[in-house]
């Protein structure tokens, strides 16, 4: 079971002339592992992660979870599949500003079409585990950046979704919560999720079981 894109292409205009962001890139996402792509700012990343969660619709190529053809669904079918099978972790801060740490990740379990697999106490292990612990109850506004990013990613994890999807989850973390971060991945690939991480950061990537380079829009491993 897997997410796989093949031949993908995106194109965009830069200028005036078109471009490829991604240029047939053929990729899979295999649960159970962490998968990693590298590459430099610019190189597609961001696009083939919008690509392989059905946001981004691709010029060419097929994009399939678990076997099944996502190309020919209509964006609002390709919403609802994403949010039952991907947790998503977008590079931009995504918190709900009016709730707190917690509400947000309670929130997320609650209306995860894919439900929960936290208990109580899981949720609490893991809100621990990613260091969260003292922020728990404040509102995102008096967060760190790496706070509200780590925030993020707890709730991304409290769904029990088949996937999870980060793009940049370390990038602004020090090596030490870099590492639970990375620590809390491992866990959930154990547990049979497949995780794909977008990054920059050389100590994630040697954590890969799957490592992808991505340059000027295209994937090599
Ligand atoms: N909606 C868009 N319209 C036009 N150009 C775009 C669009 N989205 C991305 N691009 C361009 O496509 C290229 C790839 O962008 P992308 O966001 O995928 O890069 P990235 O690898 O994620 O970079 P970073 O590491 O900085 O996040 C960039 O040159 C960007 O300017
Ligand atoms: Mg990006």
């Amino acid at each position: 079971m897997a997410i796989v894109a093949s031949s993908v292409v995106k194109e965009y205009k830069r200028r005036e002339k078109k471009f490829r962001a991604v240029d047939d890139v053929s990729i899979e996402v295999p649960k159970g592992k962490i998968t990693v792509v590298m590459g430099h700012s610019g190189s597609g990343k961001s696009t083939l992660i919008g690509i392989l969660s059905g946001m981004i619709r691709p010029e060419a190529g097929v994009v399939s979870i678990d076997g099944k053809d996502i190309q020919d669904k209509s964006n609002r079918q390709r919403d609802k599949i994403r949010a039952a099978t991907i947790g998503m972790i977008p590079q931009s801060q995504s918190l709900i500003g009016g709730l707190t740490v917690y509400e947000n990740i309670k929130l997320q379990s609650a209306f995860s079409k894919a439900g929960t697999d936290s208990d109580g106490k899981a949720l609490d292990d893991m809100i621990g585990d990613l260091g969260l612990s003292e922020v728990r109850n404040m509102l995102p506004h008096r967060l760190s950046g790496g706070e509200m990013k780590r925030a993020a990613i707890a709730r991304a994890l409290s769904g029990n979704h088949d996937y999870i999807f980060a793009d940049e989850p370390t990038g602004e973390l020090d090596s030490e919560n870099s590492d639970r971060v990375v620590n809390a991945f491992r866990k959930k690939a154990d547990e049979g999720k497949g995780i794909l991480i977008i990054t920059h950061d050389s100590l994630v990537a040697e954590k890969a079981d799957i490592l992808y380079h991505m340059e000027n829009g295209t994937l090599s491993k």
